[in-house]
C-alpha cells in the first residue's frame, strides 16, 4: 500500500510514519513536508520504505504528481500552533485553507482516498464548569484564527464529498502530546524548562482545561478509521484526559521533584478557549478503538524521558523559541 502523508516531518505526522511503518509491513510510505520551522528530518531519519519529498501541500502541479501515485492520502500538513496565528494570521490561511483546497483537488482528479486529520478545536470551547463534551453533531464555532483555518478545511472536505463523491473521512481529536513535539507547545516547553532548571510558565490562572491523549492513541484511531469507518463521517478522538493546565505544571513539577508552586504565570493569550472535551463514544462504540495510554500521568512520564533522552533533538530549537515567547511576555 502506498501512503502519502502530509506534513509527515511535524509532530503527529512524523509519529504516524514510525508507527505505519512499525506496524505495516505491506506499507511504503511518501511524506509531503514544506520543513517549516515546524518540521524536521531529524523525526523520521534512517526509516525504511520511506520516501522524503521537501515541497509545499498548495503547490499543486507536485501534489498532483504525488496523489497519482498513491493509494492514500493522510492530511496533517498545517500551520498548528495558535500563538503564532495571534501574530500572523498569513500563512494559516495558505496552509491550512489553500493547502486542504490544493489536495482536495488532486484527490478527486485521481480517485484517491483521503484522511483529514482536524482538531477538536473548530468547535470553540465550553465552560469551565459544563457538563457537556464535544460530538459529532456539536456545531462549529472556532473562536481563533487557527480553529478557524481548520474548521475551513474540513467544511470543503465535508462539500468535495457531498458535491463530487470524494472518499474522504475526518477526524477531529483532542490536544495530543508525546515525543518529537515542538518545545513551543505547553508539554514539551515546561518539560525543557525543567530539563534547563528553567520554570514553567502557565498563561493567565492556569485554569484552562485541555484533553489529553498520546499521540500514538491518536495515529491508532486515524488509522481505525481509515479501515472501518464510513466515508464522509466525522470521527472525534479523545482518551477522557481532561485536566487543568496547573495540574499538568504540578504533575511535571512533582515528576522533577520540585515544589508545587515553582512556576511563573505569564501573560494569557488573547481570546483563550476555556475548555475542551471529546466525547469518544462513536469512535469507540461503532468502531471498537480504545487508548493504549489511558493514564496520563503514565504518558506523561514516558514524554518526560523521552525529552530526557533525547536532547539532541530538541536543543537546537529551544532557545530561539524562548526568545520568541519573551519578546510576546509569555
Ligand atoms: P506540527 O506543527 O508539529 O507539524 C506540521 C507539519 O506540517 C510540519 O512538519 C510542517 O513543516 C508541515 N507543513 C506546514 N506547512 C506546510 C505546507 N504548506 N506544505 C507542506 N507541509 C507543511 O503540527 P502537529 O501538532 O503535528 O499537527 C498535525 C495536524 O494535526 C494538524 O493538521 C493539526 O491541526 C492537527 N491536530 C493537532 C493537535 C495537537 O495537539 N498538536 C490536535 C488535534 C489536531
Ligand atoms: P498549546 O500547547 O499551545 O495547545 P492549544 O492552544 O492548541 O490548546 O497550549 C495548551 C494550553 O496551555 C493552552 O491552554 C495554553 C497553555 N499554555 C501555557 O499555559 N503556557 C505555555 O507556555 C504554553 C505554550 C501554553
Amino acid at each position: 500500500m502506498r501512503v502519502l502523508v502530509t506534513g509527515g516531518a511535524g509532530f503527529i505526522g512524523a509519529n504516524f510514519v514510525r508507527q505505519t511503518l512499525q506496524e505495516r509491513l505491506e506499507a511504503h510510505v511518501t511524506i509531503l513536508d514544506a520543513l517549516t520551522y515546524a518540521g524536521s528530518r531529524a523525526s523520521v531519519a534512517g526509516l525504511e520504505r520511506l520516501t522524503f519529498v521537501e515541497g509545499d501541500v498548495a503547490d499543486a502541479r507536485l501534489v498532483n504528481r504525488l496523489v497519482e501515485k498513491t493509494d492514500l492520502v493522510v492530511h496533517f500538513a498545517a500551520e498548528s500552533h495558535n500563538d503564532n496565528a495571534l501574530m500572523d494570521p498569513s500563512p494559516f490561511v495558505q496552509t491550512n485553507v489553500i493547502g486542504t483546497f490544493t489536495l482536495l483537488e488532486a484527490v478527486r482528479k485521481h480517485g484517491v482516498r483521503l484522511h483529514h486529520i482536524s482538531t477538536d478545536e473548530v468547535y470553540g470551547d465550553l465552560g469551565l464548569d459544563d457538563p457537556a463534551k464535544f460530538t459529532p453533531g456539536t456545531p462549529y464555532n472556532p473562536s481563533s484564527p487557527y480553529s478557524a483555518t481548520k474548521a475551513s478545511s474540513d467544511l470543503l472536505v465535508r462539500a468535495w464529498v457531498r458535491s463530487f463523491g470524494v472518499q474522504a473521512t475526518i477526524s477531529n481529536c483532542s490536544n495530543n502530546y508525546g515525543p518529537y513535539q515542538h518545545v513551543e507547545k505547553f508539554i514539551p516547553r515546561q518539560i525543557t524548562n525543567l530539563i534547563d532548571g528553567a520554570r514553567p510558565r502557565v498563561y493567565g490562572a492556569g485554569l484552562n482545561v485541555r484533553d489529553w491523549i498520546h499521540v500514538e492513541d491518536h495515529n491508532s484511531a486515524v488509522w481505525t478509521i481509515i479501515e472501518r469507518g464510513q466515508i464522509g463521517e466525522t470521527y472525534l478522538i479523545g482518551a477522557d484526559g481532561e485536566m487543568t493546565n496547573l495540574e499538568v505544571v504540578r504533575l511535571l513539577l512533582a515528576e522533577f521533584g520540585q515544589d508545587p508552586d515553582g512556576f511563573e504565570h505569564v501573560n494569557d493569550r488573547a481570546g483563550h478557549d476555556l475548555r475542551y472535551a471529546i466525547d469518544s463514544s462513536r469512535l469507540r462504540d461503532e468502531l471498537g478503538w480504545s487508548p493504549r495510554y489511558p493514564d496520563f500521568a503514565d504518558g506523561l512520564r514516558a514524554t518526560i524521558d523521552w525529552y530526557r533522552a533525547n536532547e539532541a533533538w530538541w536543543r537546537p530549537v529551544k532557545e530561539a523559541t524562548e526568545t520568541k515567547y519573551a519578546a510576546w511576555g509569555h
